[in-house]
C-alpha cells in the first residue's frame, strides 16, 4: 500500500471502448473510478477508427446516391467531392460524441487523469506526470495501434495506416491498398466511389477472411465491377517513390508494379502493451504483444482484468463493450455470463455492406458439422429494387439433423443493403440456438430488406413463400 496513492475501487488504463464502457457501468452501480486517457477519452474507435470510417462511407454513398439520382427521375448539377467539407463534418459528428461521452463519465463520477498509466505491483498505477492510483481492482484496456510492413516505413503522405487517411484533406488520385482485410475494404470501397483509382493487394487468396466465401465474393464482384483492382495471393516487396515525391511505385507479385500517389497500410494492429509497466505483476504478455486472461478476463494477477483490442478477442468496439460488462458485473458479485466469441456480430461498412454472426459454411464444416444451407439474393426483394441495391445475399447455415432437415441455425451472413442494420435478429438466432421453424415463426414486415431473412429461414423448413 503507497500511503500517497490516491484510492479507487477501480482504476482503468485507456479510455477507448473498453475502459469507458467499465467506467460508465461501474460508474452507475456506485463504484468510484479513475480512468487514465493519454489521449483523448473515446479512443481509437471514436477518434481514428469506426466513427471516422464510417463517416467518410457515408460521404462516398451520398456521392454515389447523387451521381445516380437520374436514375430515379431527379436532374441536377454532377455532383462534385469536396473531400475537406467532409473531413470537417466528420470533425462535428466526432467532436459531438466525444462531448457526450465526456459529460456522461462526468455524470457517472468518473475521475479522469490525463497522460501514461503505467500498473506496478500491489494494484499501483503510475500517470506519466507522477500521479499515484491505486485500484482495488485494475483493468488493462490501452487498445491497439496499426500494424505495419518492412519497406513501407508511415510518412503520413506517401504511406498512411487508418490514421493518417482518417485524417486526410484531399483524397488522392490514386492508391494501392495493402491488406483486403475489414479496414483494407472499407479504405478501398470509400476512395475508389470518391474517385480514387484501388489497386488492393491481399497476401491471402481471398479479401475479407474470416468471412463466408459466397459473401466474399459478392464483395470481389462489386469492387471490380466498380473498377478496383484486387489482387489476391500476393506478395509485396518494398515501393521507390518518384524523385519529387508526388508518387511511388509499388512492387508485388512476380515482378509486378503499379505507381500510384499514395499507399494504405491495413496489414491488422497490434496490442499496445509494450508501455503498460507490468514489472512485479503477475500479468502475462503473449509473444505478439497480447495480454493473457481467461474467459473472464482476469490476468494471472490478482484483481487485475484486461479487455478490448489489448487482449487476443476480436478487434471490435461493441466486444470491448461486451467485455467491460463481464469484469465490472464480476466485480459487483453479480451474475456472469462470458462472451462467446464465435457467435458476436461483425459488420463491414464498405459497399456492398458486409455483417455476420456465427459460424461460415467452412468453418461449420471443419468443426465437424453436417449443414444445410439456403441463400436469398436481394434481386428479388422490392424494397431493395427501390433504394437500386439489389447487389447482395442472405445466406443461412444450419445444422443437419439426422434425418436430413435443418436443425440449429449456425451461422447467418449477409452482403448487400444496409445489412448492418439489419443483423439483429440474425444475431439473436444464432445466439438462441433457433431452428429456422423458430426464427421462420415471426413475421417481417412488407416491404423490408428483412424479408430477405425471413424467406431463407422459412425456404430452410421447406416451405419458402418465394424462395424454393
Ligand atoms: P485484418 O486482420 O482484418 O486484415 C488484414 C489483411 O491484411 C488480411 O487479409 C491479411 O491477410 C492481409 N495482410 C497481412 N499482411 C499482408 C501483407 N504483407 N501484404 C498483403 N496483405 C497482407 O486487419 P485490418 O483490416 O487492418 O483490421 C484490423 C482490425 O480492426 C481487425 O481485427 C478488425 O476486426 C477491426 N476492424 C473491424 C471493422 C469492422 O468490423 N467494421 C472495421 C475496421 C477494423
Amino acid at each position: 500500500m503507497v500511503p500517497t496513492a490516491q484510492q479507487f475501487d477501480v482504476v482503468i488504463i485507456g479510455g477507448g471502448p473498453a475502459g469507458y464502457a467499465a467506467a460508465l457501468r461501474g460508474g452507475l452501480a456506485g463504484l468510484n473510478i479513475a480512468v487514465v486517457e493519454r489521449d483523448k477519452v473515446g479512443g481509437t474507435c471514436l477518434h481514428r477508427g469506426c466513427i471516422p470510417a464510417k463517416e467518410f462511407l457515408e460521404t462516398a454513398t451520398v456521392y454515389r446516391t447523387v451521381t445516380g439520382a437520374k436514375e430515379f427521375g431527379i436532374e441536377g448539377d454532377a455532383p462534385v467531392v469536396q473531400f475537406a467539407q467532409s473531413q470537417a463534418r466528420k470533425q462535428k459528428v466526432v467532436d459531438q460524441l466525444w462531448k457526450g461521452l465526456q459529460g456522461l463519465m462526468k455524470k457517472r463520477k468518473v475521475t479522469t487523469f490525463e497522460g501514461t498509466g503505467t500498473l506496478g505491483p500491489d494494484h499501483l498505477v503510475r500517470v506519466s506526470d507522477g500521479t499515484e492510483l491505486v485500484g482495488k481492482h485494475v483493468i488493462l484496456a490501452s487498445g491497439s495501434a496499426p500494424r505495419t510492413i518492412p519497406g513501407f516505413e508511415v510518412d503520413g503522405k506517401l504511406v498512411m495506416t487508418s490514421d493518417e487517411v482518417l485524417s486526410l484533406e484531399r483524397l488522392p488520385s490514386s492508391a494501392v491498398v495493402i491488406g483486403g482485410g475489414a479496414i483494407g475494404c472499407e479504405f478501398a470501397s470509400m476512395l475508389s466511389d470518391l474517385g480514387t483509382q484501388v489497386t488492393v493487394l491481399e497476401a491471402l487468396p481471398k479479401i475479407l477472411p474470416g468471412c463466408d466465401t459466397d459473401i466474399a465474393d459478392v464483395v470481389l464482384r462489386s469492387f471490380k465491377k466498380r473498377g478496383i483492382d484486387v489482387r489476391t495471393g500476393v506478395q509485396v516487396t518494398g515501393h521507390t517513390p518518384a524523385p519529387d515525391g508526388s508518387s511511388t511505385t509499388v512492387n508485388f507479385g512476380e515482378g509486378e508494379q503499379v505507381q500510384v500517389e499514395a499507399v494504405v497500410v491495413s496489414v491488422g494492429r497490434r496490442p499496445l502493451s509494450d508501455n503498460l509497466g507490468l514489472e512485479g505483476t503477475k500479468v502475462q504478455v503473449d509473444k505478439r504483444g497480447f495480454v493473457e486472461v481467461d474467459e473472464y478476463m482476469r490476468t494471472a494477477e490478482p484483481g487485475v482484468f484486461a479487455a478490448g483490442d489489448l487482449v487476443d478477442t476480436p478487434a471490435l468496439a461493441h466486444v470491448g463493450f461486451a467485455e467491460a460488462i463481464v469484469i465490472i458485473d464480476q466485480i459487483l458479485g453479480d451474475k456472469v455470463v462470458p462472451v462467446d466469441y464465435t457467435r458476436v456480430p461483425w459488420c463491414i461498412y464498405c459497399h456492398p455492406e458486409v455483417a455476420f454472426a456465427g459460424l461460415s459454411e467452412d468453418a461449420a464444416r471443419e468443426a465437424g458439422y453436417e449443414v444445410i444451407t439456403k441463400k436469398d439474393p436481394f434481386g428479388g426483394n422490392g424494397r431493395a429494387l427501390i433504394l437500386g441495391e439489389p447487389e447482395g445475399v442472405v445466406k443461412v447455415i444450419c445444422e443437419k439433423k439426422p434425418d436430413g432437415s435443418a436443425g440449429r441455425i449456425l451461422g447467418v451472413h449477409m452482403v448487400g443493403p444496409w445489412v448492418t442494420e439489419q443483423l439483429g435478429q440474425a444475431y439473436l438466432s444464432v445466439n438462441w440456438e433457433a431452428t429456422p421453424e423458430e426464427a421462420g415463426h415471426f413475421i417481417q414486415p412488407h416491404p423490408t430488406l428483412s424479408e430477405t431473412f425471413g424467406e431463407t429461414v422459412l425456404a430452410l423448413t421447406g416451405r419458402g413463400l418465394h424462395v424454393g
